[in-house]
């Protein structure tokens, strides 16, 4: 029988990731970020994503892909100091010009990619007290991007993925029936990567109801809600084992 014990999730995605379509560039959300204004404001999802996050009076946060200020904007209304990173122009500019309208002048903003190196863009260790990521792990690398968040954290870090598998993301001659890897949506990748990497995330599901809702139900878009408090992570690990008490013998 096959045993899951060896599978290296942090792996498995970038694997998958190669039968995938590419990440969007910059360009492709420079060119939706009017689009994103327009419709950015407070929603449910925006709601439900903050009242899930357990923030002191006053905490730092980095809001990491933030589009148009989704969450750093009502983060900065409720008086937190706020980065807001992405590394779309556009959509900083969008994130600006809707923080200008409301008279904030509190938030940090920054142009970031995840791939980049963090500290040599001046996003440091321990440096904000939480670090989100709305709906914006769109990478390659995703151990990357969670080891990356995990560092900048100094007590929690929180990311919504989707729940749903999309065949529109696969490679147009991609034989996404026989490829039964691509069934596992992106949230089962996010939380057994983070267990691996010593983490206990937590898990709520947060539903929303896309585009306008004529055919109620069948708009509906779940998103995973994961959390953890960061840990503590060797400097290298390529290699996934588990403990060696619990291994099997
Ligand atoms: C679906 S939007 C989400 C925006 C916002 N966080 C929200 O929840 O409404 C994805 C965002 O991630 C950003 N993004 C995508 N890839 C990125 C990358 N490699 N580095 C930084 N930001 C990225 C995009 O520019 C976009 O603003």
């Amino acid at each position: 029988m096959q045993t899951l014990l060896g599978v290296d999730w942090r792996r498995a995605w970038i694997e998958r990731g190669q039968r995938r379509r590419a990440p969007s560039d910059s360009a492709y959300w420079d060119q939706r970020s009017q689009e994103f204004k327009e419709h950015s404001g407070i929603s449910k999802y925006t709601d439900t994503f903050l009242n899930l996050l357990p923030l002191e009076p006053g905490w730092s946060v980095l809001d990491m892909g933030t589009g148009p200020g989704t969450l750093a904007i009502p983060l900065a209304q409720r008086g937190h100091p706020v980065i807001a990173a992405d590394f779309s122009p556009g959509m900083i500019r969008a994130a600006q010009e809707r923080a200008a309208d409301l008279g904030l002048d509190t938030i940090q903003f920054t142009t970031l990619d995840w791939g980049e190196d963090w500290q040599a863009a001046g996003i440091h260790p321990k440096s904000v007290d939480v670090a989100v990521a709305s709906r914006s792990t769109i990478v390659v690398d995703l151990g990357d991007a969670l080891d990356k968040l995990n560092a900048t954290a100094r007590h929690l870090a929180a990311i919504t993925m989707v729940t749903e598998f999309s065949p529109r993301g696969f490679k147009p001659r991609g034989s996404v029936q026989d490829d039964t890897d691509a069934f596992i949506p992106d949230f089962i990748f996010g939380v057994n990567a983070l267990f691996q990497m010593g983490a206990y995330p937590a898990l709520h599901y947060i539903d929303t109801i896309h585009g306008n809702d004529d055919n109620a139900g069948k708009n509906l878009v779940r998103w995973a809600y994961i959390a953890w408090k960061p840990v503590e992570r060797p400097t290298e690990t390529t290699e996934v084992a588990p403990p060696a008490e619990n291994r099997v013998r």
